[in-house]
């Protein structure tokens, strides 16, 4: 998730560009940069590392003049942060910024090569330059280069394109990555994001996927990417611009659980390889040779990122078969745990900076263990310790209470697990295609499931949002669900919550429960679905409120319960992703009628680089 604007019009460029930037900086802001045609047939680019203020004093040092230009604010998912990597881009003349992950990016990168070109960064978005450039020295103009190449890459995104020969427009483009067009008199512009363009105009265009649009002084000319025309009618938008910010929610944590599906699809993208039914081990970074000499595997995380870890033990038992242990980071470390050569290491963290995982992977490094870090900054020190690194790409996430880096890290510990499986031969052919067919619907569901859900569960947070104690209870891979969903609630709402697996509740915590207390039992329909319809009961029994999280029409669970979430019918190893959502809401929810702080719980940091 990156943050582009362009702007063509009467005005000097360089200030309306970086305010712009500046009102997207919540998409990225690892690096930025900006393209101006400086006339004399000449486009001139900054580009700075960090946050955008480096970029202010680069253009305090060598301003930029002009009136036509785009700019970039970069969160890396191709390429570390670094000056030669961010954007924008150049090639011959030709100036991209690009928002978005170009799926064959292999393919061109080793055609580019052989065609002999100079490719100077690690990124996607330089070879689309290339690309672009190639066509126009065939002597196409730069709406037809563009249109050439958009018709060959595969992937997402929302592209904005200069060229040296045609200082007058902006070409811009987009496939499922968002791009909005703004219309005033006499001036154009081109943002990611609505906020970028509010102190300018309200009036605005969206592009919709497969198309493009020529941007001059004089307004917009769109078209579909095989050149038909295009009449989009513009909308008028009322948002302030902090509502804007957050897209119209009140608060980044409730956009950031809305925005699950985007960031599930953008993590499984160029991953799952449908045509044959497998997932592109590459992506992973781990050789065939290592998948079949692991003995055992050891998961280190801490937080959320645990209770992701919890998923990925399930996930690498049942189908990889490998001996698999789960260790909070901060409990590993400096104990002598045991370790060796046999053992792959997996570090989980969203920030890839969390002092005790860090830690804890480089004592296991040093051990011999081989280490590969799921992460979702780029460039952050875990990856850069690691071997080898498997990336989310959630994009910046600002909720200090983690929920699409959740579930963007339990996607990739299931990949990892269905590949470690495929090659050492303890899963089939078929079921990995099975599988790879149900990650590739899993997105639909999951916003299915979050606008099923949502009225239901505000309903019950205000019904019991003077609880005291809450207990969640799971079994299976429900249990680091249940552990989540209480986490959730008491970081944002300071209610007291426990999460049990389910089968414990017997040998103790059962002597909590009375009428005062709300129980929620996740009791989809898995292989542990009779054991937690009996904890429904004996909750029931024992006068406690129950909310059973269950699967669609489960007429037995909504007897047992006081009240039943219903999601769709999925496959085992699916439900986490389902079940996790009703409870993100419920904590939501709870800390929005109790007034706390959602965004910025007390006490809590959302990277934790201290021990
Ligand atoms: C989750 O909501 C928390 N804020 C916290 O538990 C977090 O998951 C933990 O600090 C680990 O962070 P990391 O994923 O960046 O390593």
């Amino acid at each position: 998730m990156c943050g582009i604007v362009g702007y063509v019009g009467p005005e000097a460029c360089a200030p309306i560009l970086l305010d712009g930037l500046r009102r997207l900086e919540y998409r990225g802001y690892d690096s930025a940069g900006l393209a101006v045609h400086g006339g004399a047939g000449s486009i001139d680019v900054r580009r700075a590392v960090g946050k955008l203020r480096n970029l202010e004093g680069a253009l305090r040092e060598r301003p930029l003049e002009g009136q036509v230009g785009i700019g970039h604010t970069r969160w890396a998912t191709h390429g570390r942060p670094s000056e030669v990597n961010a954007h924008p881009h150049v090639a011959g003349g030709i100036a991209v910024v690009h928002n978005g992950i170009i799926e064959n990016h292999l393919e061109v990168r080793r055609q580019l090569l052989e065609k002999g070109c100079e490719i100077l960064s690690d990124t996607d978005t330089e070879l689309v330059a290339h690309l672009v450039h190639l066509e126009v020295a065939q002597g196409k103009d730069i709406e037809t280069a563009v249109r050439a190449v958009l018709n060959t890459i595969e992937g997402a995104y929302a592209i904005a394109v200069l060229s040296v020969d045609e200082p007058e427009r902006i070409v811009v483009a987009k496939s499922a990555s968002p791009l909005v067009i703004g219309l005033a008199e006499g001036e154009t512009y081109c943002a990611s994001d609505v906020p970028a363009l509010l102190p300018y105009t309200r009036r605005m265009v969206f592009l919709e996927d497969e198309e493009m649009a020529v941007l001059e002084a004089g307004g917009a000319r769109i078209t579909t990417l095989k050149g038909e025309p295009v009449e989009r009618a513009e909308t008028q938008i009322d948002w302030s611009p902090v509502m804007a910010e957050k897209a119209g929610y009140k608060h980044f944590m409730l956009k950031e659980i809305f925005e699950q599906p985007r960031a599930l699809e953008d993590t499984l993208r160029g991953r799952l390889d449908r045509q044959n039914g497998a997932i592109r081990g590459e992506e992973i970074g781990l050789a065939p040779e290592k998948a079949k000499a692991i003995d055992r595997v050891v998961l280190l995380a801490c937080g959320t990122s645990h209770h992701a870890a919890m998923t990925g033990r399930y996930f690498i038992e049942t189908m990889a078969r490998i001996p698999t242990v789960v260790e909070l980071a901060s409990e590993f470390r400096g104990r002598g745990a045991v370790i060796g050569e046999g053992d792959l290491v997996i570090a989980v963290s969203q920030s890839g900076e969390t002092l005790d995982t860090l830690m804890a992977a480089k004592e296991a490094k040093a051990g011999g263990a081989t280490v590969l870090a799921i992460a979702n900054v780029i460039g952050s020190a875990i990856p850069r310790m690691a071997d080898a690194v498997f990336y989310t790409h959630a994009g910046p996430e600002i909720g200090v209470a983690s929920t699409k880096c959740f579930t963007t890290q339990v996607v990739n510990l299931l990949m990892v697990a269905a590949w470690l499986g495929h090659q050492r031969g303890a899963m089939s052919d078929e079921a990995l295609a099975e599988l790879v067919e149900d990650l590739a619907r899993m997105p639909q569901l999951v916003s299915d499931t979050l606008k099923g859900t949502r009225q239901l569960v505000a309903n019950l947070a205000r019904r019991y949002v003077d609880a005291r104690d809450v207990l969640f209870l799971g079994r299976g891979l429900s249990f680091p669900i249940a552990l989540e969903g209480a986490l959730k609630l008491k970081e944002i709402s300071y209610v007291h919550a426990e999460g049990y697996a389910a089968g414990e509740m017997k040998h103790g915590p059962i002597a909590l429960i009375d009428s005062t207390v709300p129980v929620v039992v996740l009791a989809p329909k898995d292989s542990s679905y009779e054991r937690s319809i009996g904890n429904l009961e004996e909750a029931k029994a024992r006068e406690a409120m129950v909310i059973a999280i269950g699967t669609e029409g489960d007429e037995k669970a909504r007897e047992v319960s006081h009240d039943l979430i219903e999601i769709p019918e999925v496959p085992e190893a699916l439900t986490p992703f389902l079940t996790v959502l009703p409870l993100q809401l419920y904590a939501y929810y709870v800390a929005d009628f109790k007034g706390t702080d959602v965004d910025q719980p007390r006490n809590l940091a959302k990277t934790v680089t201290v021990e």
